[in-house]
């Protein structure tokens, strides 16, 4: 069952040109396909060798080659595909097939959404439309015709260029498409239906005009701003930072309600998640005005990081992902700030990206095997992957890694191509050897780093040891030592300044880059003029662990002191972990709860000295999650947990009172609404401010909170005072809030999500019939992702001490839906079980109860993709 990457070979037959005809309809899509049709070269030596073509969920009505039609006898259809044991070495083949878009609840393939026909052909979509040998190293050029009903379909869009359009009997017209660029299956799109478009244009470096649209139903006309603009921005980067230039006359968006993913990057068609498209200042939040600077720039990256260079197979998909990743969020870096674009990034992956590498579906950034490629988009092959290509990053300095880069582009321009490729131009650039780095590829696990320093007063040195060890994960017992590339200072106790490294008689500067390659290693640093304290990993240079036995007052120190920004976050951030960990001890022993004054007296320096950027401060104030902090602890104690974290906030609120409300005030303001970083520090500034206070709920909190909302300014501070009033204690706030923001709102999906997850994110014990009254919701439906995500993935995913409810309540609740999702739309079901699958992490009752569920989820007739991570989770794989 499993396909493993070892056993790789180049496709008998590959596609050179691709003829497609669409006839739309809902039940029935007719699908013309001329495949023209060669013996791979390097399989030229291989005689009779059958065509084999991928296809699922097809009828076909006709075959012929070379203009023959085969009888009967002559080909096999299985639901794999099709197979024709004889066939000449270079031929044409044309096939009719029907399919049912109507029908396709998985939202791959040719499906309907919102009465709009659309496509998702990443990864294996493409199968579901036509036969086809549906593997990322046949790249061909297609031309699309889309023929369907002129008056319910005015819009035919595909890949490329638009060659010609005419008009048909029985009130049918079509569109043909060309698209002269080489591309595998999975980059093909089709989008046909009710849409309107806004148009801009972009000039590009070389000086040529390319038409941009964006395509939404009508009602979305006035949300697709923000998008056009951070479109334009990438468009420009790509161009300053890469050297990338966009290759067509035309780059087309189109917003979707109904999609698995976020985005995906179709030449020429980027076909996006309307959620990762849409804005407007009344329904959209800061927060996702930013996810969708960074998904256009995501996907139109992709162009060059995926398009132009593409994967060989899907093992190497983070060769684009994690590339694209890295580049996207250098973008949004750039354009935003930097410091705070690096918090968010890092928080986000030492939560989710460590969780899944100490579960049961930890793979390597290249996976060896697979059961259902789908199920290989994680955070591992993403955030991970992007980690990488960052450490390869500061491994050349920004200089050779362009180079690099260049050299990856160019030589590999129009192939499908691997990791390797990518890492030997990085080695080739910058001569350095890099294969012990290329385990960071092969070895699953988050590697843990143990760092000890001594200073020696009479010598003036000091010494930095580091001890790595990768934990065993699924299949991989045993590890080895990975090349680790620690940013570091030694900032000077008195001075508060970073102190000159000199390693091994060499002057590396203030802020240096140490390799940590052996399983220990040790690094005496000389001529250190006076006592330092360690700030290590700084930027958060690697993706590992690492522990250091800071005092207290140390990283009170650092937080003060520390000349990296993201390294001043994290001294607070462990700080607070010192703190909450006192707290956790307390709340299991029973004894009474003390509040860490060290950790009051630091967040009084952070709220009284001005700092210039304020969402850096924000970033500061914000404790860490609970989820976080579950990632410390060997046995998940989610109720100690929440109630270690909420002491710590509710102190802070007590101590800190005046301070928050003068922060709160101070950043209020009522100019007009602007995604920009500025004020978007200030709005996280003074959400955070009254988050404290509303974690004593007095009647001043309640007062601001009840204001904010009613005020309407814009949908970041509406919301942020919405979810206050609704996770507050009182029933009397969240009610008639609640009420009048679905009144306002029930047309709007989008805002209807936010509805819903504020709900169901609740703290509340009575949370549980809540999700279940709202699944009734008439706005609610199993079948749109955005939904599922925004209420039973919400619910599971951050409603940790609901979900995990001792009854078993809260598990039951999810598999009954992953249940009925198995049969939907498996992609979907597949993602949203994980939170049952880290059992592992908890106490011997709740152990007990995830497993039940599992057990019986695994009753079912399973997709191929629940059925890897089911068995996975329960160890059987
Ligand atoms: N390549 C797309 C992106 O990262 C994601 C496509 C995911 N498709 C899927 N079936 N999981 O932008
Ligand atoms: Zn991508």
């Amino acid at each position: 069952k499993p396909t493993h990457l070892s056993d790789y070979r180049p496709p008998a037959y590959r596609a050179t040109h691709t003829e497609l005809t669409f006839d739309l309809d809902s039940h029935a899509t007719r699908v013309k396909a001329r495949l023209h049709l060669e013996r791979h070269p390097e399989r030229a030596q291989e005689d009779d060798l059958p065509l084999e073509l991928k296809g699922a969920k097809l009828e076909l009505s006709s075959i012929a080659i070379d203009g023959q039609a085969l009888e009967p006898g002559e080909y096999q259809v299985d639901d794999k595909g099709l197979t024709v044991p004889k066939v000449p070495t270079r031929f044409h083949l044309d096939t009719e097939v029907v399919i049912n878009p109507q029908a396709n609840t998985a939202l791959e393939g040719l499906y309907q959404s919102n009465g709009m026909f659309c496509t998702q052909c990443e990864a294996q979509g493409f199968r579901r439309i036509t036969f086809y040998p549906d593997r990322p190293d046949v790249m061909a050029t297609f031309s699309t015709t889309v023929v369907g009903d002129k008056a319910s379909l005015p819009i035919l869009l595909s890949n490329g260029n638009p060659v010609e359009r005419g008009e048909l009997p029985g009130g049918k017209h079509f569109v043909t498409w060309e698209d002269p660029f080489s591309k595998p299956s999975y980059l093909f799109a089709l989008v046909a239906g009710d849409l309107e478009k806004v148009e801009d244009h972009f000039t590009t470096a070389s000086g040529r005009d390319v038409t941009l649209q964006i395509w939404v139903e009508k009602q979305n006309l006035g949300k697709t701003d923000h998008a056009m603009a951070s479109l334009k921005r990438a468009m420009r980067w790509d161009e300053e930072t890469y050297g990338r230039e966009y290759d067509l006359d035309l780059f087309m968006i189109v917003a979707v309600d109904d999609f698995n993913m976020g985005a995906m990057e179709n030449k020429g068609l980027n076909i996006f998640n309307s959620a990762a498209v849409l804005t407007h200042p009344q329904t959209a939040t800061d927060a996702t005005f930013q996810r969708v600077e960074g998904v256009v720039a995501h996907e139109y990256f992709h162009n060059w990081s995926g398009n132009r260079v593409t994967c060989r197979d899907w093992f190497q998909l983070s060769l684009k992902e994690g590339f694209t990743v890295f580049r996207d969020q250098s973008f949004s870096a750039d354009v935003n700030s930097a410091p705070v674009k690096r918090i968010e990034d890092v928080s986000f992956f030492r939560t989710a990206q460590f969780a899944e590498d100490a579960g049961p579906t930890a793979h390597p950034v290249r996976p060896d095997h697979y059961i259902e490629i789908g199920n290989f988009y994680t955070l591992t092959i993403y955030e991970k992957g992007a980690e990488v290509v960052r450490m390869l990053r500061h491994l050349l300095g920004w200089e050779a890694f362009r180079q690099g880069s260049d050299l990856y582009f160019s030589r590999f321009d129009g192939q499908a191509v691997t990791i390797e490729d990518f890492v030997g131009c990085m080695a080739e650039v910058s001569g350095l050897d890099l294969g012990q780095f290329m385990r960071w590829y092969s070895q699953a696990g988050t590697p843990e780093v143990d760092a000890h320093g001594e200073y020696d007063y009479a010598n003036a040195t000091y010494r930095l040891t580091l001890r790595q060890r990768t934990p065993a994960t699924p299949g991989q017992p045993h590890k080895l030592p990975l090349h680790i590339p620690i940013r570091m200072g030694l900032v000077g106790t008195k001075s508060g300044e970073d102190l000159t490294l000199t390693l091994e008689g060499e002057t590396l500067g203030r802020d240096a880059v140490i390799h940590l390659r052996e399983e220990e290693q040790s690094f005496l640093f000389t001529e250190v003029a006076e006592a330092p304290t360690p700030s290590l990993l700084r930027g958060f240079s690697a993706p590992v662990k690492l522990y250091y036995p800071y005092e207290r007052n140390e990283l009170a120190f650092l937080l003060a002191e520390d000349s990296d920004g993201f390294n001043r976050w994290d001294a607070g951030q462990r700080l607070a972990m010192l703190a909450i960990d006192d707290l956790i001890a307390a709340h299991r022993n029973g004894v009474e709860k003390v509040m860490d004054v060290r950790l009051v007296d630091a967040f009084r320096s952070l709220l009284t000295t001005s700092m210039k950027d304020k969402a850096v401060l924000a970033q500061m104030l914000v404790l860490p999650s609970e989820a976080y902090i579950a990632e410390q602890q060997p046995v998940v104690d989610v109720d100690a947990i929440h109630a270690a974290r909420t002491f710590v906030k509710q102190s802070l609120a007590l101590a800190l009172r005046d301070e928050f409300l003068a922060i709160y005030e101070a950043n209020t303001s009522d100019a007009p609404y602007a995604p920009e970083p500025e004020q978007i520090g200030e709005r996280s500034l003074k959400n955070v401010a009254l988050g404290y206070l509303m974690a004593i709920e007095d009647e001043k909190a309640v007062e601001l909170a009840e204001r904010q909302f009613e005020a309407k300014h814009n949908m970041t501070d509406v919301r942020a005072a919405l979810t206050l009033l609704t996770h507050s204690s009182r029933q009397d706030l969240a009610d008639p809030a609640l009420k009048a923001f679905a009144q306002k709102w029930a047309s709007d999906p989008l805002v209807m999500d936010q509805w819903f997850t504020i709900q169901v994110t609740r703290p509340q014990p009575d949370v549980l019939d809540r999700v279940k009254f709202l699944m009734e919701h008439p706005a609610f439906s199993l079948k749109n992702p955005n939904r599922v995500r925004a209420l039973i993935g919400a619910f599971a995913g951050q409603n940790r001490v609901n979900f995990h409810r001792l009854d078993g309540e809260g598990y039951k609740l999810l598999a009954d839906v992953v249940i009925e999702l198995n049969r939907l739309n498996p992609e979907i079901a597949a993602r949203l079980v994980i939170p049952l699958t880290r059992w592992k992490r908890f106490d011997d009752t709740r152990q007990g109860l995830m497993k039940a569920e599992l057990e019986r989820i695994r009753q079912e007739d399973l997709s191929p993709n629940l059925y890897e991570i089911i068995e996975k989770a329960l160890n059987e794989i």
